[in-house]
């Protein structure tokens, strides 16, 4: 069964800034506003060790790790610019009464 965890306040998820939460097992999920809907990647990179949340910067739905400038779309976890090869884990998101939740 998945469980619905409630990582923060859906006003904590600026528009261009990425939001960094943290799940019950302490793995980090990072959070992304994409027009209104909100979307959740894991936090590391899948090409290093980069946060995401505090190395990467927001452009549409486009997430650009800056360690090695490799990309991903952050709707969907596909990596979308060398050198990310692998898929960024996603969660989905479910807003309830104003605050974000996934399921984990
Ligand atoms: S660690 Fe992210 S692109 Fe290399």
């Amino acid at each position: 069964m998945p469980e619905t965890v409630v990582l923060c306040g859906v006003d904590e998820v600026a528009e261009g800034e990425i939001k960094q939460a943290s799940l019950p097992d302490g793995a980090h999920v990072a959070l992304y506003r994409v027009g209104d809907a909100i979307y959740a990647t894991a936090d590391t990179c899948t090409h290093g060790e980069a946060s995401l949340s505090e190395e990467g910067m927001l452009t549409g739905k486009t997430v650009e790790c800056t360690f090695h400038f490799g990309t991903f779309d952050v709707t969907t976890g596909e990596p979308t610019g060398m050198p990310c090869e692998i898929p960024l884990k996603t969660y989905p998101v479910k807003v309830i009464d104003d605050q974000v939740c996934i399921e984990v």
